[in-house]
């Protein structure tokens, strides 16, 4: 029998990769996507086909996690096994300024998608596996390093809102049985990470820097540390935690921390470039209360999942500069050629 997955945030870079890895698993996928006045889904392209034609098992389905009725609807179309809520307003500055919205889609978005499932569940029957995704960000100004054992101390929005999804889940988990598993999940990148979050907006401009395409990167708090990983491990460790016998949760993480000042000097140094050239502080990337040092302990992912992580950050910051540096090149040459537009996905820096 087919497995049908169905994942909320599908657009997003996780969702990118667990499409990868649940279509090489022989999975139906189904996508929950926002609607957009643009195309939105650049990262599922090369998997998302015209359903007129054939091609992956991937079909998308308009919805929204400040719709339950949408979600509802969504799972009567679908019947999934296994359900990924990966949808977010993902970023932890921009929860400080639209701190209503994140609570609506990460704290309410999960409890409505949990109300879903349960109803789901109650009027089809049958077994219906959730992950949901939790983050570090949850651990906040607990000392490192965090395991599941580690109390929670949230410091942002983002970081309440997901601790409030997080117990959600438990408690539809202790309270109704369903099979309910939060991964907290450490920082994970790759080259289709977004392009404001300080990994990407590094490797972007070192590489766009380089191809003489810009000249300074502004930047925020260089003394963070955080436990950086490549999001095409990470993904493998979602689809573990739902084929246990039990659901639990788990933390999943590298173990090792660097700062964003590591960051950049490895990032520039990968270009030929000194950082401390390019690099300047603008206030207005720190936020009002900063998590400091987030460094994982995924011992019990280790042991009982048997995951741990392939691509160490030399290597990650490597892939990402490379297809940075690809995009800076493609830029570069359209320019020369006198198109004012460069391609999707390259676009003029704006420094969010
Ligand atoms: P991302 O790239 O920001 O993707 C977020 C996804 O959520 C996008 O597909 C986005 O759609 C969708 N979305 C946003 N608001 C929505 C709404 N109201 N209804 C439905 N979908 C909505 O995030 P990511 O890095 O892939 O992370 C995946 C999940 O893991 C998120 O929940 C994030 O908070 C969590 N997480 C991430 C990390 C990390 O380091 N990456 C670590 C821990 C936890 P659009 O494409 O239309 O914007
Ligand atoms: N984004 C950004 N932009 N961050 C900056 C900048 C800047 O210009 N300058 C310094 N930083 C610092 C931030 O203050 C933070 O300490 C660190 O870089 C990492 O910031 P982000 O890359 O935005 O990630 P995050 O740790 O806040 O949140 C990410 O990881 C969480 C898991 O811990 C997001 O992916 C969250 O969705 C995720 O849950």
């Amino acid at each position: 029998m087919t497995k049908r997955a169905l994942i909320t945030g599908i657009t997003g870079q996780d969702g990118s990769y667990l499409t990868e890895l649940l279509v090489g698993k022989g999975y139906e996928v189904h996508g929950v996507m926002r609607r957009a006045s643009v195309f939105n889904t650049d990262r599922i392209d090369h998997l998302y086909h015209d359903p007129h034609l054939p091609g992956p098992p991937v079909r998308l389905h308009y919805g929204d996690l400040t719709d339950g009725t949408s979600l509802r609807h969504i799972l009567d179309a679908v019947r999934p096994d296994e359900i990924y809520n990966l949808g977010a307003q993902s970023h932890v500055l921009v929860s400080f300024q639209i701190p209503e919205y994140t609570a609506d889609t990460v704290a309410v978005g999960a409890l409505r998608l949990l109300e879903a499932v349960r109803d789901f569940v109650g009027s089809r029957g049958g077994a219906v596996r959730l992950y949901q995704a939790g983050s570090s960000e949850m651990f906040g100004a607990a000392p490192a390093p965090q395991s599941e054992a580690t109390p929670f101390h949230p410091r942002s929005p983002y970081g309440v809102s997901k601790l409030a999804a997080h117990w959600y889940g438990v408690n539809y988990r202790e309270a109704y049985g369903l099979f309910v598993c939060n991964g907290i999940l450490f920082n994970h990148e790759s080259p289709r990470r977004g392009e404001t979050f300080v990994s990407r907006k590094v490797t972007r401009a070192a590489a766009r820097i380089k191809e003489g395409l810009q000249d300074k990167l502004y930047l925020g708090n260089l003394e963070a540390k955080r436990d950086w990983g490549f999001a095409g491990d990470y993904v493998e460790a979602m689809w573990l935690m739902l084929q246990q016998d039990v659901a639990e949760d788990f933390v999943i993480a590298t173990g090792e921390a660097r700062s964003v000042k590591e960051l950049v000097e490895l990032a520039f140094a990968e270009v030929g470039l000194e950082w401390s050239n390019h690099v300047e502080f603008d206030p207005r990337y720190l936020r009002p209360t900063e998590v400091d040092f987030l460094q994982g302990d995924a011992g019990k992912a280790r042991q009982r999942l048997g995951w741990r992580p392939k691509t160490g950050f030399v290597e990650l910051v490597r892939m990402m500069i490379a297809h940075d540096l690809d995009l800076a090149r493609q830029e570069r040459m359209l320019k020369g050629a006198g198109y004012a537009a460069p391609p999707r996905g390259a676009a003029t820096l704006k420094q969010h």
